[in-house]
């Protein structure tokens, strides 16, 4: 299917992996917490969410009812997916931030009800949930080669294995969302530089909509987003040898209207004080102290084709669901 430089068989039934290096220098999680944490506005990012723990909890939270996203989207995958593998007829797929096999089963469905047979590259900064969506896919589609592809996507997409064209890129469940807009265009543009002609990109995107429906999607009754969100000191803790006081921060999640973002953050319930070990620092963190964990913007079909435009795509089809909830474009390159 591609080029096998790198790769590393773990055990029998274990799919493929391939450590992406990162094309340009990557900062370490020690420099994004000095960055970060030592002064205001405090903030770090959500890439740091997805260890295993925290990968374990986002599969959760898709399928609390508040967290429509990822329901809506597969509703949409589930009914355009055979007419999105007509169009592309993929020789491979590349999916960004490709966590738990959901959605991807729509259009493996699709490929094997139209005699379509690609290579799979999940594309995921969490090497767990890679190992086990391989084996669950493998087990499921056993014509299926899958290559997992362990590294960072922000950190350039230079070295990805080369695939076979027509390739179809995939990037779901908002998590374009998740970068600002300066971040969202770069990004977009490098996976256009990957793409060659006949190749196509399909981008899930959340919509605008009523503040309500995305307050309680962010703040799920379960508490599962809130565990999400705190998982974070968690792995400050692990990885940081820092002592944040788990209990001592709270979730806060909140529409910010004229900015159309969802904003997370970890606020100080009482004051503390935090030893950083790796960075060799004492933080103080005032009651009420508040720090950035994500932002997750929401879409118009404007904006998100405007998006797409200066990234240099365009638009084939765009779908969305009867409450235009939410988007999933399918594009090429200009
Ligand atoms: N695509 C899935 C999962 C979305 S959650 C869905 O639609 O439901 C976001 C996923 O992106 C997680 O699996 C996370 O591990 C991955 N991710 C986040 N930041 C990343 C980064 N910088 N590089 C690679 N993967 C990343
Ligand atoms: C992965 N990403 C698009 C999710 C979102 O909705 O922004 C992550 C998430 N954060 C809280 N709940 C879900």
């Amino acid at each position: 299917m591609m080029s096998r430089t790198n790769v590393k068989h773990e055990r029998r039934g274990d799919p493929a992996c391939v450590v992406v290096p990162p094309a340009r220098p990557a900062s370490t999680l020690a420099q994004e917490a000095r960055a970060g944490l030592l002064r205001a506005p405090r903030q770090l990012p959500p890439k740091y969410f997805y260890d295993a723990y925290g990968s374990a909890l986002f599969d959760r939270i898709c399928d609390q009812p508040e967290y429509y996203p990822t329901r809506t989207e597969s509703r949409l995958l589930e009914r355009h997916a055979r007419d999105i593998v007509a169009m592309v007829r993929p020789r491979s797929v590349i999916e960004f931030g490709s966590g738990m096999p959901r959605k991807i089963r729509y259009l493996l469905d699709a490929c094997e009800a139209t005699g379509c047979a690609p290579g799979y590259c999940p594309f995921d900064v969490c090497h767990e949930v890679l190992v086990n969506a391989g084996r669950m896919l493998t087990d499921d589609y056993p014509w299926l080669e899958v290559l997992a592809l362990v590294g960072d996507y922000g950190a350039g997409l230079a070295h990805l294995p080369p695939v076979r064209s027509p390739a179809l890129y995939i990037f779901l469940g908002s998590t374009i969302g998740n970068f600002a807009h300066a971040d969202a265009v770069a990004f977009l543009r490098e996976v256009r530089g990957t793409m060659c002609a006949g190749d196509h990109l399909l981008l899930g995107a959340d919509r605008v909509k009523d503040p309500q429906v995305l307050h309680a999607a962010y703040n799920d009754a379960e508490g599962l987003t809130a565990e999400f969100n705190v998982n974070l000191l968690r792995v400050l803790n692990r990885e940081l040898g820092a002592d944040f006081d788990i209990e001592g921060f709270r979730h806060y999640a909140c529409y910010n209207a004229p900015a159309c973002q969802v904003e997370m953050y970890l606020i100080a319930a009482t004051a503390q004080d935090v030893d950083l070990t790796a960075l060799g620092q004492r933080v103080h963190f005032e009651e009420g102290a508040h720090i950035l964990t994500e932002i997750s913007r929401k879409f118009t079909r404007a904006t998100l084709e405007a998006l797409l435009a200066e990234a240099g795509f365009t638009v084939v089809r765009h779908l969305q669901d009867d409450c235009a909830w939410f988007s999933l474009v399918l594009a090429r390159v200009h």
